[in-house]
This record gives C-alpha cells, sequence and structure tokens, in this order.
C-alpha cells in the first residue's frame, strides 16, 4: 500500500503533491500559443453554438461546485456571457429557465454523482446544450452530455478532492478563453498572453508546495480550535468555502467559508481569542479592502493565519501566521492560494489522528440523491 501512495503517508498528501503534473496535463495540447487559440477536442459544439449562447448554467456538488464559482467569474469575465451556478440538487427541483441558446456545464470529477447526472438530464430534457467537465473518461456524465473537457488528473483516491479541483479551474479558464475568442472578446494577443500564464503555472505550483513545513508548524499551533473562520473575497471567496469544506471534511472540525465583506453581517459575533481566520489577501484590487476586514478581526483579538502572495511584507507585524504564495495574474491565483488550503487541512487532520483518507460518513462519489 505504501507503494500505491507512492512514498507517501496517505493518498491526499500524495495528490497534493501531484498537482504541477496533473495541471500540466491538462494544459498539454490544448494551447496553441502562436495562434492564440484554445483547442477542446471534445467540446461536442461548433463555433456557431458557442457564438449563440446565451446563457451558461454551471451545475455541481461540493469541491466541484466550488470550482465553478471560481468558472463563473472566467467566463463573465472573459467571454461576457452571464452565467448562472447552482448546486446540482437545488436546480434540478427549481424549473430552471433552460433554452435552445443556453449551455449547461456540469463539473464532476467521478462522472458519477447522482444529483448532478440528474441536473444534466433536466437541462437536456429542457432542449439546452451540455458540456462536461470531468475527471472519468466514459463516465456516466460524460457519456450524456454533448461534450466534454477532460481533467487529466489521473485516479483521485483521497475522498477529499485536491487534484481534481485544481484541474477544473484550468479546464474552466480554458472554457472561458475559447468562448471569449470564438465570441470576439479575447483578440489573438490577448488569448496568448493568459496561455503563457497558463503554461507557467505547474512551475509556480512546484514552489507553491515549498511551504508545506511552514504550514504544518502553523497547523500543529492551531490544530486544537473548535472553530475556523475563511474570508476571501472576488474569485478568492470560492477557496475560502473551499478551505473550509476540507477542513471540515477531514479533521472534523467546524469551519466556515464567508465573503470577507459580509463579515460584518453575522460572523463578527463570532470573533474571540479562540477563533482562526484564515484570511486570503494575495494582491489584486481589493487587497485594501480585505486588509481592513483582517485589521476588524485583529481589533476584536482573533487569531489571523494570512495568505498573502509574492514578497508582500505589509501583513507580518499585523497577523498571527503568514503563508505565502508565488505570484500569478489575479485568475490563476485561486490555483495556488489552493495549496495551503489543502496542506492546512491536511496537517491539521493528521494531528488530530483522523482516517485522511477516508473521513467518517462521507463517500468519494455519491451516486444516490
Ligand atoms: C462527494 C465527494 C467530494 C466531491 C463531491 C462531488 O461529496 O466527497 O469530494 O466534491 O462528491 O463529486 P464529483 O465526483 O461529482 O465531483
Amino acid at each position: 500500500l505504501m507503494a500505491e501512495k507512492g512514498g507517501y503517508k496517505h493518498f491526499m498528501l500524495k495528490e497534493i503533491y501531484e498537482q504541477p503534473r496533473a495541471v500540466a496535463d491538462t494544459i498539454a495540447g490544448r494551447l496553441q500559443a502562436e495562434e492564440g487559440d484554445i483547442y477542446l477536442e471534445d467540446i461536442g459544439l461548433s463555433d456557431e453554438q458557442l457564438q449563440q449562447l446565451d446563457k451558461i448554467f454551471i451545475i455541481a456538488c461540493g469541491t466541484s461546485w466550488h470550482a465553478g464559482l471560481v468558472g463563473k467569474f472566467y467566463i463573465e469575465k472573459l467571454a461576457r456571457v452571464p452565467v448562472e451556478i447552482d448546486i446540482a440538487s437545488e436546480f434540478r427541483y427549481r424549473d430552471p429557465i433552460v433554452g435552445e441558446n443556453s449551455l449547461t456545464v456540469l463539473i464532476s470529477q467521478s462522472g458519477e454523482t447522482a444529483d448532478t447526472l440528474a441536473g444534466l438530464r433536466e437541462a437536456k430534457g429542457k432542449g439546452g446544450k451540455t458540456l462536461c467537465v470531468c475527471n472519468v473518461v466514459d463516465s456516466s456524465i460524460a457519456r450524456e452530455s454533448d461534450g466534454v473537457i477532460y481533467t487529466h488528473a489521473g485516479p483521485e483516491i483521497g475522498v477529499a478532492s485536491t487534484k481534481a479541483f485544481t484541474t477544473q479551474l484550468v479546464a474552466l479558464y480554458q472554457l472561458a478563453l475559447k468562448l471569449g475568442r470564438v465570441r470576439g472578446l479575447l483578440t489573438a494577443d490577448q488569448c496568448r498572453e493568459q496561455v503563457e500564464a497558463l503554461l507557467t503555472l505547474p512551475r509556480k505550483l512546484e514552489e507553491a508546495l515549498e511551504i508545506d513545513g511552514h504550514v504544518e508548524e502553523i497547523s500543529r499551533e492551531f490544530m486544537n480550535a473548535r472553530d475556523f473562520l475563511y474570508l476571501g473575497r472576488g474569485n478568492q471567496y470560492p477557496i475560502a468555502l473551499e478551505g473550509a469544506l476540507k477542513l471540515k471534511e477531514i479533521s472534523y472540525i467546524h469551519a466556515e467559508g464567508y465573503p470577507a465583506g459580509e463579515m460584518k453581517h453575522g460572523p463578527i459575533a463570532l470573533i474571540d481569542e479562540q477563533l482562526p481566520v484564515v484570511v486570503l489577501v494575495p494582491r489584486n484590487d481589493t487587497y485594501e479592502k480585505v486588509v481592513s476586514n483582517l485589521e476588524e478581526v485583529k481589533a476584536r483579538g482573533g487569531k489571523v493565519i494570512a495568505v498573502v502572495s509574492g514578497d508582500d511584507s505589509e501583513l507580518i507585524d499585523k497577523v498571527d501566521a503568514i503563508i505565502r504564495v508565488p505570484e500569478i495574474n489575479d485568475d490563476l491565483m485561486p490555483l495556488l492560494t489552493s495549496i495551503p488550503m489543502q496542506l492546512l487541512a491536511y496537517h491539521v487532520a493528521v494531528f488530530k489522528g483522523t482516517d485522511v483518507d477516508q473521513p467518517r460518513n462521507l463517500a468519494k462519489s455519491v451516486t444516490v440523491e
């Protein structure tokens, strides 16, 4: 079994470390850097159909839904198509307004999640187009969708999803670029610039993984907390949700992800000396606003673990722990900030002695409603 785990103590840790390779494999063959174009072999929709789309639905469960929340930012920003995102079990019973020019994008690692499959059938039944982002070749969702963008993460064994998530972000980014090109919103030069940024990802992920030992120390310090709060804004808000989900899934510590700007409308009441607050604060347009949220936490005695980018030194004296990720463009930053979210949850769980790869009550793939 140790061999299967490639020398790692758990599948989850192995899969965390496989991310540079998984992301590189998901990028491979799809980028036409010279032409400034994206090639999605099995998209199943003609350029004309992509041009005619008037609305996109994204449907998923769990971690895949968090990827979808980031995907909405990508598609609306790069292709200017309105995106609605739903949790699959909600979508299917709300009589969604799906028309022939709407595209429903299903995101599923396994391709077998019952609620997501039902969402796909609902969208198809209403005459809409369907496309999935999926990690398992020939799975039910891949077979029944009109088109598929495979993530090439390789088999994911740990119940808590890691490499499937980051490769889903890559696939959604590729979809957004493709739509942006086909719909005339991105020039070849603009697309080429994004493609070049994508190509730097594997190396940046390697670099991001170098903080592992430091995150382990921080985990030891905070492992006895009863609750955790995670704050992020914009495309970092889904990463806050994902960080909180990872922690509760495998360490059984209650954790909540919240949009940083919304903290004052509720979670601020929870802050005291016992509460660690993970704040995602890479350099971007809302940096100052998130810093002021972080100061509000400190003013109430909360413990702040800040995730910053590059050589940011502004926060060193303001927070209790700092975790650094490399600089990259704002769209791709969620992939890098995901790394400390995964490692923090992993190390806390290991310190607590839980069954990291097979947490209680959870299943890798939920094939019942
Ligand atoms: C289960 C797993 C999660 C996963 C979710 C959706 O809850 O434990 O890790 O995110 O299902 O799975 P899918 O295969 O559809 O992405």
